[in-house]
């Protein structure tokens, strides 16, 4: 009993140092003067929860397992252990202001839960339990509480000790992008280092040559950037600082090395691991090149923890898939959806730690959706809670994209033979608006002898979907989704234009005002004469179902899975399916073309011409 005591005032010891210390540090924090371990051991002295090891990424690893060990007098179904990071967190309830909030609300939110009986079936009966939880370096210590009274109403009754990785400010999770320019390759990052303490740079070149260093800018946003809850309020977290370096006038084709640093004003430097990419190719290059394009990915837990949207159950199939993949992946199009944060600011590292084998080694391209935008009254086209208060500045922080404004995010991006043309549903694309005239501007702009391969990208579907929820409407689309670009896309012989938003995979028939275009399903030669519409928002966010097969829908499959495109040539291009379950492709085409083809006048695609002789 004596040694119990001891060891609770040790504990309460300890823990008054750990919340002082977090105090200091994130002095910004409301709620961090609440005084967690008194209510922690008011509740409960023979319950407790402990963390190991207490330092992570002793060999300067970015992810590291954990284990937990805890127990409780009174075991029920429903305890369970919250991640918390900072560690020192308020265990406060705080209602929800926004009704797409779910449980558990509590006023600092856990960046993941799990229960205590998840990995141990005897635990209701002994009511102790292990747990081995993956946890990534966010620029904070770690701390795990163990809650009782389930997620609705939530007693906390112990709090483990605090662990940290080595270094929590470690510059981590590289994502490439192209620049404004074809051969310009943007290396974006988030760090624990500001402006006022150290130098951010990349060093970079060519591999097994001489090593430049580039400056790198450097952005963060605070809570009044949030536009509601709970980004506003629970859900928000310290972002750092997110850098972003602009490698210049590359060599087309030409593998380059680079690795991260920061100089610290106390003259040391950090550095990250050492990465490398293969510059792009000049435009209009003849030469392979593989594309791969898919919405609504989102993330996962590979520990089996639950985050608040836990709703993406595909993702993590999809990312293992593309890894195994990526030597014969060129560059990559995540069009909208990204990681389904809404709100929970903590779900942007974890989503850029997941995808980091991959965005680091090809440029991650990303288009922005409902859940990164959407916010009633800030000039989101939809007037829906999607972002759960974001309303786009993490998108448009946390990834660069070559946009000329990146908080309109539409633009235009060139990869070899193939012209991407990029648009941005959230906002206004009809006739007579600005992002109508960036549209044909970007479709008109392009060289179809030297980049026949010309792709139209957006998130929300304004082609074609035979989805329920487009169905009902009679539209088979968004509203007005197609009305005023079909004709662009007709007139500028779009070859394909691609959509996520609909969880699911769907494509159509060359279409062009609801008739099908050509015939053919699975192999098109000469002209298209109109535009082949799909859908690829199946990357990982839970499925959605299908209404009525429409004649102008080919294939349809209602399984996890995302789309590689490869030119072959100027005059050969293979669109595949995939899925995420096991790689292996369950639809595809092909187009065989020459360039007469495409110049060849159809329906509404060409200027009149004069009749003289
Ligand atoms: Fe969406």
């Amino acid at each position: 009993m004596a040694m119990r005591t001891l060891g609770r005032i040790l504990l309460a010891i300890l823990w008054v140092l750990v919340s002082l210390e977090g105090a200091l540090s994130h002095g910004d924090h409301p709620f961090s003067r609440i005084a967690i371990h008194k209510a922690v051991l008011a509740i409960n002295d023979h319950a407790y929860i402990k963390a190991s090891p207490p330092v992570l990424g002793l060999i300067e690893q970015n992810s590291e397992w954990v284990t937990l060990e805890y127990g409780i007098p009174n075991p029920s179904i429903d305890d369970w252990i919250g991640v918390f990071s900072p560690a020192n967190f308020s265990a406060a309830t705080c209602l929800p202001e926004n009704l797409k909030v779910n449980p558990p609300l509590i006023c600092t939110a856990p960046i993941k839960f799990q229960y205590a009986n998840y990995t141990n079936p005897k635990y209701n009966q002994t009511g102790k339990g292990l747990l081995k939880l993956q946890l990534v370096n966010q620029r904070s210590d770690f701390s795990f509480a163990l809650f009782s009274g389930g997620l609705l109403n939530p007693k906390l009754v112990a709090v483990s000790n605090t662990i940290a990785f080595a270094n929590p400010n470690a510059p981590v999770y590289p994502r490439l992008a192209q620049g404004k320019m074809w051969n310009e390759m943007t290396v974006t990052w988030t760090s624990g280092y500001g402006i006022n303490e150290a130098d951010p740079f990349v060093e970079w070149g060519p591999q097994g040559g001489e090593q430049r260093r580039s400056p790198a800018g450097t952005l963060t946003f605070d809570r009044k950037s949030m536009c509601g809850a709970p980004a506003r309020t629970v859900g928000w977290r310290d972002p750092g600082f997110i850098h972003t370096s602009f490698l210049k006038e590359l060599w087309p084709n030409s593998m380059y090395t680079y690795k991260i640093g920061h100089r610290l004003f106390n003259g040391t430097y950090i550095w990250s691991h050492i990465y490398q990419f293969r510059a792009s190719p000049y435009p209009g290059q003849n030469s392979l090149q593989r594309v791969v394009i898919y919405g609504d990915m989102g993330k996962a837990e590979a520990d089996g923890s639950n985050e608040y949207n836990n709703f993406q159950p595909g993702s993590l199939n999809t990312t293992k898939q593309l890894i195994e993949d990526l030597k014969n992946i060129d560059i990559v199009f995540h069009i909208g959806d990204i990681c389904y944060a809404n709100g929970y600011l903590s779900q942007w590292d974890q989503f850029t730690s997941q995808v980091e084998p991959i965005a680091s080694a090809v440029p991650y391209m990303i288009a922005s959706g409902n859940h990164e935008r959407d916010w009633p009254g800030t000039g989101s086209f939809y007037g829906t809670m999607d972002s759960g208060g974001e309303c786009g500045v993490l998108a448009e922080t946390m990834f660069y994209t070559p946009a000329e404004n990146r908080a309109k995010f539409w633009y235009s991006s060139d990869y070899g033979m193939f012209h991407f043309c990029i648009a941005d549903t959230e906002h206004d694309w009809r006739e007579g608006t600005e992002q109508y005239k960036f549209i044909e501007h970007c479709l008109a702009s392009v060289d179809r002898q030297k980049q026949p391969w010309l792709i139209f990208l957006a998130h929300r579907v304004l082609g074609y979907s035979s989805s329920p929820y487009y169905a009902e409407q009679g539209s088979f689309a968004e509203p007005m989704g197609r009305e005023d670009l079909q004709k662009l896309w007709q007139k500028y012989k779009v070859d394909i234009a691609m959509y996520g938003h609909v969880h699911s995979y769907e494509r159509t028939c060359p279409i062009y005002q609801n008739i099908c275009t050509n015939k053919e399903t699975s192999y098109y030669k000469g002209t298209l004469n109109g535009t082949i519409q799909v859908v690829a928002g199946g990357a990982g966010a839970g499925l959605s179902g299908f209404s009525t097969k429409p004649n102008w829908s080919i294939f349809r499959d209602n399984d996890y899975g995302f789309v590689k495109l490869t030119a072959f040539d100027y005059s050969n291009l293979l669109f595949e399916y995939k899925r995420s379950r096991d790689g292996k492709v369950y639809d595809s085409f092909r187009i065989s073309r020459d360039y007469r083809d495409i110049l060849a006048c159809t329906v509404d695609s060409c200027p009149s011409m004069t009749l003289a002789s």
